[in-house]
């Protein structure tokens, strides 16, 4: 199957990176086609765990061509780091397995401290964003003012760069926030463009070759379908396509590349979110802890990139249908299913009330969802401990009537169901 889309089907952290990671080790290329360093995929291997921003987790198999599509926005500070990291923990980073589209656009840290300011400015109507500079990355994007991979190697880059960081200080002034230290930031740019030149790419060429060779990409969504600038609850959204076809222009891909292609869709078995914006099934108090967990784990629900306790909450059906719509989903997986195991009881939200009126479809998308009352359906829980489970038929009935009912939702077949972290952890079905 020549392409292969891994999307969150959820406010992302669903568990993608791990699954890219499992996915990977039958294909040529994993390529990220949305987003920054505000996306962060943890993913265990034996005893080491890691966290990766803006390379791919498909890197961590050893025959794969990590892609960094120009849907991208790439901060190369962290992107230098985040190279050295897993250079350090023996993965092979050089040029010929790692590309960079020459038309992702770069975050400076011009966007970083424009991110931060305009957060405080917006005070309690705040989104809660990463702070990684990606709304003001891709403002620039679209208003046609943004750096370009390509254009770090230009000999007039310094000169474009302290333009645009004289014109953010202009603005962070007005907003009354820190100034940016113009001279020591082009000297590091200098270093960008010497350490990265051999990396960039036409990347969008490459994986046409590819595909028409037969070759396998897996195309690694960043963030989640709810988080989607077009579709997910604007404005608590992200500014880039999170959904499937977001992979076609993040990728440089037509929609014929797309013919035959999977979309498989991560779901986590209950719902989470970080930052701001509607979330009609969160709970509270001890259930919250008992799902969030202490933060003692890496998987426990804290932001990978941020470190902020993530907002939890029961699973919304209604949600889970509009995104296996949006995203065309063929199949979908299942994750963390092991911390659902203890409870008393598990609910599903499968429709909303407003006002005398129940729906069981969005009138305007992820719109408005504040209005709206979730309707539960109940679900008896399960005891037992399930992370040594590897057959379907091993699960508890219990569990495998809450997936019966999580499939017959999404309207796709379930492949995979994770019950640990540990790469093996996962029962195929
Ligand atoms: P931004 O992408 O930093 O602009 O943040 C916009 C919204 O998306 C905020 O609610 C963030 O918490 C959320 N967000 C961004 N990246 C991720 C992610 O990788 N996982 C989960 N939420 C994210």
């Amino acid at each position: 199957m020549p392409l292969l889309v891994v999307v969150g089907a959820q406010w992302g952290d669903e568990g993608k990176g791990r699954f890219v990671d499992w996915l990977a080790a039958g294909a040529d290329y994993a390529a990220r086609y949305n987003g920054g360093d505000n996306a962060g995929h943890t993913v265990t291997v034996g005893k080491q765990v890691f966290k990766l921003h803006l390379i791919p987790s498909g890197i961590l198999q050893a025959g794969v061509t990590a892609i960094l599509g120009n849907g991208m926005v790439i901060n190369p500070r962290t992107l230098l780091e985040e190279m050295d990291r897993l250079s350090q923990a023996g993965i092979e980073i050089t040029p010929r397995r790692l590309h960079i589209s020459y038309a992702a656009h770069l975050v400076t840290p011009a966007h970083q401290a424009l991110d931060r300011a305009l957060e405080a400015a917006r005070g309690r109507g705040s989104i809660g964003t990463t702070g990684r500079g990606i709304g003001p990355a891709y403002t620039d994007k679209a208003s046609r003012q943004g750096l370009r991979m390509v254009d770090l190697l230009a000999e007039d880059f310094p000169a474009r760069l302290e333009e645009r960081l004289t014109g953010a200080n202009r603005t962070l002034q007005a907003l009354g926030a820190p100034l940016l230290d113009i001279a020591a930031m082009n000297e590091e740019a200098r270093l960008w463009a010497a350490r990265l030149k051999d990396y960039v790419t036409d990347t969008s060429a490459e994986l046409h070759r590819a595909l028409q060779a037969g070759k396998t990409v897996l195309a690694e969504g960043a963030q989640g379908t709810l988080l989607d600038l077009d579709f997910g609850t604007y404005p608590f959204v992200t500014s880039s396509s999170t959904t499937a076809a977001g992979a076609l222009t993040g990728l440089g891909l037509g929609l014929t590349a797309a013919q035959g292609a999977r979309v498989i869709g991560v779901v986590k078995a209950f719902q989470t979110r970080v930052g701001g914006g509607p979330f009609p099934t969160e709970v509270h108090d001890d259930l919250a802890l008992r799902l969030r967990g202490t933060g003692a784990n890496p998987w426990d629900e804290y932001g990978t990139t941020t470190g902020r306790p993530r907002r939890v909450g029961w699973l919304d059906g209604v949600l889970l249908r509009y995104s296996a719509r949006l995203n065309g989903l063929t199949e979908f997986v299942v994750t963390k299913l092991d911390v659902l195991s203890g409870l008393e009881t598990i609910k599903i939200c499968t429709a909303y009330r407003y006002g005398n009126e129940v729906l069981t479809e969005l009138p305007y998308g992820a719109t408005g969802l504040t209005a709206f009352e979730p309707v539960y359906e109940e679900f008896p829980g399960w005891q037992e401990d399930i992370t040594a489970v590897r057959r379907w038929q091993d699960l508890p009935q219990a569990a495998r009537d809450y997936l019966g009912r999580v499939q017959a939702l999404v309207g796709a077949p379930l492949r995979i169901v994770s019950v640990g972290s540990e790469r093996g952890q996962v029962i195929e079905l």
